[in-house]
């Protein structure tokens, strides 16, 4: 068989018949956009049509937490198949395999944490989330607290809800998103937000004030959640100013209004810890999860209820009978087994540790290579989170035209020297969440190769 001919004679039924997430539809058809596809990985490393191999510096959509190619996985979603590929989990069914994971994520939830719904992805989940806050107040008998604040540069996926969530213009652009009751309150991000002067921990409370603004003039009995990734993620990989959670939930509690941690990315140990929650001292009533729960080998996510929520859930079945939300697919065995076989991995390999330590590396040498870098804004990171951000001028936090595509540049130039960094949306940024088993060797190279693809593209627009 001619493999060039057939990668070339897929890639044209691809352009045809394959609508693509988060693509330019015209680009995509007519070629302008060239396609790639990806034939085989393995650890950190994914092979694509042409053979070439690329080092994976954002794990996918930062998921494949255990790298690829873990056979144990693919063994137990076999095995499952074979036994129970399916059955559903109304009415009270389940299957040996959701029951022991469920017992397995409390034990890596903060504390106070009581259940676990199921769904198939991150954008599921947090549609679930506005629902249940939306229940837990009817239930309670407050109709009209039923607001969620988000921030501006929050991501928590893209359907009716979640997108409205989000908050990145492109994906509310054309789709008349968000819909009303939510809301966006500043993104804490203090190199880029706060005004001229002002230092860090100024910068938290001015982020709490715009927030206690923001409730006040809402009205704080319509206000109903506050959702927020531990490290914003897609708006940029940026960590919390120091205090920030801790002033945040003062507000929230003040005001009786629910806190939903997002750890779709944060939780399994990305950051180096369990989840972001106990890392920032956020104590949650309703978490998202998805991703590293899996390391994306199935798709699965879920919601994990607090007690208070719990109850409140309990006593509305009580009153009301059962709640009226379920998909064909919640829970689904196959997607469980991966799940336990990936949770074994991270324990048995210690993989949460690896983040720290690798990570930590990962931070010392980005900061050696890019600090005071005439392009280099800021570096920033944790555990298997880091960012580098773009400026024209650095100091005076004066960015580059936009139209240049600073960000992209360096992503392909990163490309062309076969690393995949991603470059986020919104600002100049180049993100990189590699998988968490990378060792320091594979940091050296990453760190070796953005060096030298950031350097090529300073020589062109500097
Ligand atoms: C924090 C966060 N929440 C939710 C989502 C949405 O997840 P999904 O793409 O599986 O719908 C994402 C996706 O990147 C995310 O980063």
């Amino acid at each position: 068989m001619n493999m060039k001919k057939t990668a070339e004679q897929l890639l044209d039924i691809d352009r045809q018949y394959f609508m693509h997430p988060s693509t330019h539809a015209h680009d995509h058809e007519t070629g302008a956009l060239q396609g790639r596809i990806i034939t085989k990985a393995s650890g950190i490393r994914i092979t694509d049509h042409r053979n070439e191999t690329f080092i994976d510096g954002f794990a996918g959509l930062y998921c494949v937490n255990i790298g690829y190619g873990r056979t144990e996985v693919a063994e137990a979603m076999y095995e499952q198949a074979k036994r129970l590929a399916y059955y559903h989990t109304y009415v009270g069914h389940s299957t040996d395999v959701i029951a022991e994971l469920s017992g397995r994520i409390i034990g890596w939830a903060p504390e106070g944490m009581k259940k676990v719904y199921y769904g198939m992805s991150g954008s599921d989940a947090n549609e679930t989330q506005v629902k249940l806050v939306w229940y837990y107040n009817n239930v309670l008998g407050r109709k009209n607290k039923k607001k969620i604040i988000s921030r501006m540069g929050g991501y928590h996926g893209s359907s009716i809800a979640s997108g409205s969530l989000t908050g990145l213009d492109a994906y509310h652009n054309n789709f008349d998103l968000p819909i009303d009751r939510i809301k966006h309150t500043v993104r804490p991000h203090w190199y880029r937000e706060a005004p001229d002067g002002m230092d860090e921990a100024a910068f938290v409370q001015y982020c709490a004030k715009k927030l206690e603004e923001m409730i006040l003039a809402e009205g704080p009995d319509t206000v109903a959640a506050f959702i927020g990734e531990p490290v914003l993620g897609t708006g940029g990989i940026v960590p919390p100013p120091k205090g920030y959670w801790q002033a945040i939930q003062d507000v929230l509690n003040k005001y009786d209004i629910l806190l939903i941690a997002d750890e779709v990315v944060c939780g399994f140990g990305r950051l180096g810890s369990k989840m972001g929650s106990q890392m920032y001292g956020i104590k949650p009533d309703l978490i998202t999860i998805a991703k590293g729960l899996t390391s994306a080998y199935a798709p699965l996510s879920g919601v994990i209820v607090g007690e208070r929520v719990w109850d409140v859930i309990s006593r509305g079945s009580q009153e009301q009978g059962a709640m009226g939300h379920g998909w064909t697919y919640s829970g689904h065995p196959v997607c469980a087994a991966a799940a336990v076989a990936n949770l074994n991995i991270l324990e048995s390999e210690n993989l949460m540790a690896n983040a720290a330590e690798v990570g930590k590396y990962m931070l010392d040498q980005l900061h050696a290579t890019f600090d005071g870098h005439p392009m280099v804004g800021e570096v920033r990171g944790v555990g298997m989170l880091a960012a580098l951000e773009f400026m024209a001028k650095p100091k005076e936090r004066v960015a580059f035209d936009a139209a240049l595509k600073v960000g992209p540049q360096v992503a392909a130039a990163c490309m062309s020297r076969h690393l995949i960094a991603r470059a986020m949306p919104g600002y100049d940024v180049l993100g990189f969440a590699p998988p968490l088993v990378t060792t320091r060797a594979d940091m050296d190279e990453i760190v070796r190769i953005t060096k030298d693809a950031v350097d090529e593209v300073a020589g062109q627009v500097m």
